[in-house]
């Protein structure tokens, strides 16, 4: 049995993060899959010639896990986190997002899930500089269209959650590359996403801000009601993971 499978965490109510936003489309049950793709492909057309990057993907994420993606530079995470997050779509195969069918769905559709379900962190922190951390996170919770009248108490929580609740008026320029990143953190799970996708987010990091990274990851799985998945190159993180998915040339192999 793999790991993911023992390691699924019974079904609960989502008590401690408060009511969710009203989603559209139907919703998956708490023991379905949160996004699950299947046999999926994707390639690139390259000076007339075709490039496949993945050949043949098969994923479950279920709520409240910490997933994990290795593999050499080239080998395809970045593409497939890409088309998990709906920022592209598949060459073949199928992708359900919480019941949604990516693989089907245009740009917009999969755009307006995005923005209220799902949240991305990147390498580079991705803040705007003239803003204060307090204010980066207030727009993402503007963004999400969600009611004005939360947004205080909500950034508040998120940036005490990654531990900066006395660097909230600080600009991007006047924190650490680790506080900058917890920053990155906190705006992308402030609108309360189900799926929290980060692309090496500890590769710019020392080990011990990326070891503080993880205990952030892992607070934010237990507290909030969100999975993560995330791509690395540094092992010494992966023992934290729920499951270490292995990828080789375009395809997973064994399992971790
Ligand atoms: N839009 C694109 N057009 C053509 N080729 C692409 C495109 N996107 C990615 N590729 C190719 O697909 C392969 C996989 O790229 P990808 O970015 O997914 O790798 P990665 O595993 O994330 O690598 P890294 O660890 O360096 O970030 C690379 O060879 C890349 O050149
Ligand atoms: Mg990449």
């Amino acid at each position: 049995m793999l790991a993911w499978m023992r390691r699924r965490p019974a079904p609960e109510a989502d008590g401690v993060s408060g009511p969710r936003e009203e989603k559209t489309g139907p919703e998956a049950a708490a023991d379905e899959p949160l996004l699950s793709v299947r046999s999926v492909e994707r390639s690139f057309d390259v000076g007339g010639a075709k490039l496949r990057v993945l050949k043949g993907i098969d994923l479950d994420l279920y709520p409240k896990q910490l997933i994990m993606l290795r593999g050499r530079s080239g080998s395809g995470k970045t593409t497939l986190m890409n088309l998990m997050g709906g920022l592209d779509t598949p060459t073949k195969g199928t992708i359900h997002f919480r019941g949604r069918p990516f693989h089907e769905w245009n740009d917009d559709r999969r755009t307006e899930v995005r923005r209220r379900d799902i949240g991305f962190i990147f390498q580079a922190y991705a803040l705007l500089p003239l803003l204060s951390a307090y204010e980066n996170v207030e727009l993402s919770l503007r963004m999400a269209g969600v009611s004005r009248s939360e947004w205080k108490a909500r950034v508040t929580s998120c940036l005490e959650l990654v531990g900066l609740g006395k660097r909230m008026h600080h600009r991007p320029f006047e924190l650490s590359g680790g506080e900058q990143q917890r920053v990155a953190i906190a705006k992308a799970i402030a609108h309360r996403p189900s799926l929290l996708l980060a692309d090496e987010p500890t590769a710019e990091l020392d080990s011990q801000m990326a070891a503080q990274i993880m205990n952030v990851f892992r607070e934010i799985v237990a507290r909030e009601n969100v999975t993560i998945c995330m791509t690395t190159h540094d092992p010494t993180i992966m023992e934290v993971a729920d499951h270490v998915y292995e990828m080789v040339d375009g395809v997973f192999v064994g399992s971790g």
